[in-house]
């Protein structure tokens, strides 16, 4: 699949007659929200990990050094907490040219912390598109993170403002802070010691 997912995702949800949309946001749509929103809860959703997996060629690196920023990827039990905003649907043109980059909006439900559930969209890059980088070990992502700019910025920027959303959010996640540490630890900056406080995955 070609990673410029633009105009199949024009073509993917109908939203006529559609007043508001739940968005889960769980990487970089947490702590950079440059879209109106009509209300934003804290929200999980279940069977999926948050994982730096997805090359950046438009944001965070360039298509010949593509930078690393997040996907899901499915797990049986494991639960991602993130930001759930409702949106109108015509916020969508902006955010699918923003997530043009191997990213399809796919139906997730979002799990509230009352409980409540509402059916919403979420932005996935599986791994057939293009940009697809697929695992690596949590000290080369940092690395690979730590050598990466694009045109929204460094990509180190971007994995250390979304470990501060996070932990401002009470969200514990592995996978981020062992990578912060180590990116950390590779540019030279002393470590804040806390990684987190509550024990919910992703
Ligand atoms: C998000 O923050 O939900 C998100 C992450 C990567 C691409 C698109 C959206």
């Amino acid at each position: 699949m070609s990673h410029n997912t633009v105009a199949a995702n024009r073509h993917r949800h109908n939203f006529a007659n559609v007043e508001s949309v739940w968005l889960f946001g769980y990487g970089s749509l947490i702590y950079k929200v440059d879209f109106p929103y009509l209300e934003k809860r804290p929200a999980a959703i279940y069977g999926w990990l948050r994982r730096f997996w997805q090359g950046s060629h438009d944001h965070r690196g360039t298509p010949t050094a593509p930078g690393r920023v997040l996907t899901l990827v499915a797990q049986a039990g494991a639960r991602c907490s993130g930001m759930a905003y409702r949106v109108s649907p015509e916020v969508f043109a902006q955010l699918d040219e923003r997530e043009k980059n191997g990213y399809l909006r796919e139906d997730i439900t979002l799990h509230f912390d009352d409980g409540q559930q509402q059916p919403g969209l979420v932005y996935f890059a599986n791994a057939d598109n293009d940009a697809y980088l697929g695992p690596a070990s949590e000290r080369d992502i940092a690395a690979h993170i730590a050598a990466s700019s694009g045109p929204s910025g460094s990509n180190r920027d971007y994995l250390l403002q979304l470990a501060e959303a996070l932990r401002a959010m009470q969200v514990f996640d592995e996978h981020v802070f062992l990578i912060e540490q180590h990116l950390l630890r590779l540019i030279n900056k002393p470590t804040n010691g806390k990684a987190g406080q509550s024990s919910s995955a992703c």
